[in-house]
């Protein structure tokens, strides 16, 4: 009987303090449940059955208007910061379906893996950085600061986009790494590979690459002024290779055989595109893949393509984090 009493004392304390007592009980109630309910999503996160959420549950108030302006800068990058990114290709154009495909590179559940140690960069870096690495490099575009209200607004689209993905849990997605790599090593045929551009891609994407923004959703540039770097993965025989495998022709993908695809790989990964400044730094620490057209330490270029030189380079390189030197800033 008497173990039950501090239960009845604090009961009694109450009567005076009805209201106080109640909002200390609601809340330990609270942060129980949410610390349960936080343990059972852990527990439960299942990476082959998470979804992202669809464009129409964004929340209707100013980080929805912050979501959505990064929707569209995802979805219409040229057209919408033309000095950023100036060519003919959109985030979305590789990043398909808004980043939603995990077999094109996904930014659902990029929000948590990053900070990322990148080997190309040797350094452990924030997702702005690699927001940025894809506007310097696969748009070959010019850096956006990351202190801009468009930076901030991409960034909340990709948070958005991750929703209920957990942080450092070791549980990846399909696509966590990028673009699949194709356990067939084969080596395409630039030759080949040109007869297959005639057939399967031509219609499309056109005889000079340059593909064409007026015909719907949109066809990017493959190679040429206003397609992606030198510096871009999909600038790599291997990734090229994959990607047009896993979802081109647009509406007809996996139809090729896996050696059409390096073939046409081959091919447009030695078409002329802009150059990337200070790619000679990539893989600071050695290690750089079989397939990058351009030399790095211990790297010798594979297959180089021709480059057009880039306005404004020093836009176009973003500087890996360094220390701050002590007694810098007070
Ligand atoms: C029916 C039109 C169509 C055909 C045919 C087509 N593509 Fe595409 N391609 C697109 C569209 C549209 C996109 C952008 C996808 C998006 O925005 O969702 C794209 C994107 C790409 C990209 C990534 C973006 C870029 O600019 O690099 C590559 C690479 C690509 N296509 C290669 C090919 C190859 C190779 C073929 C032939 C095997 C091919 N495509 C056939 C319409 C087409
Ligand atoms: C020419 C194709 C292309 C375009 C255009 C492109 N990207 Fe990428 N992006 C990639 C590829 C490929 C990867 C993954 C690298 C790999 O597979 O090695 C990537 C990776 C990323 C990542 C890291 C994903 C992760 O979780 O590791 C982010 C974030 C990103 N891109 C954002 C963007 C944004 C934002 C834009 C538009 C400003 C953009 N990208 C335009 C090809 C592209």
């Amino acid at each position: 009987m008497h173990r039950k009493l501090p239960a009845i004392v604090a009961a009694l304390a109450c009567v005076s303090l009805v209201a106080a007592c109640r909002a200390v009980d609601s809340s330990k109630e609270a942060s129980r449940v949410e610390s349960a309910a936080g343990t059972a999503a852990h527990a439960a996160f299942d990476p082959a059955s998470w979804q992202p959420p669809a464009d129409s549950t964004i929340p209707d108030d100013s980080l929805g208007a912050s979501i959505r302006r990064g929707l569209a800068l995802v979805m219409h990058t040229a057209d919408s910061l033309p000095e950023y990114a100036p060519g003919n290709i959109n985030c979305t154009n590789c990043h398909i379906n808004g980043g939603r495909n995990a077999e094109a590179a996904p930014l659902a559940g990029s929000q948590a893996r990053f900070p990322k140690y990148m080997e190309r960069t040797g350094a452990v870096i924030p997702l702005a950085d690699r927001v940025n690495y894809c506007f310097t490099r696969s748009l070959a575009g010019n850096r956006l600061p990351v202190e801009s209200r468009e930076m901030q607004d991409i960034l909340a689209y990709i948070a958005w986009l991750s929703t209920g993905v957990p942080v450092g849990e070791g549980k990846k997605l399909p696509g966590a790494e990028g673009i699949l790599s194709m356990p067939e090593k084969l080596v395409g045929d630039r030759a080949r590979g040109q007869a297959t551009f005639a057939a399967k891609c031509v219609a499309c994407h056109g005889p000079e690459g340059a593909g064409n923004p007026a015909i719907p959703p949109g066809i990017p540039a493959l190679w040429g002024p206003r397609s992606f770097s030198v510096g871009a993965s999909m600038a790599r025989q291997g990734k090229a290779a994959s990607f047009i495998w896993h979802n081109m022709p647009f509406g007809a993908a996996k139809a090729l055989t896996k050696q059409e695809a390096f073939d046409v790989a081959a091919y447009i990964t030695s078409q002329p595109r802009p150059d990337s400044p200070g790619k000679e730094n990539d893989w600071p620490l050695g290690g750089t893949p079989d397939d990058v057209p351009y030399a790095t330490k211990g790297h010798a270029a594979y297959l180089p393509p021709p480059v057009i030189a880039r306005k404004n380079a020093d836009r176009a390189i973003v500087p890996a984090p360094a220390p701050v030197r002590r007694g810098a800033a007070r």
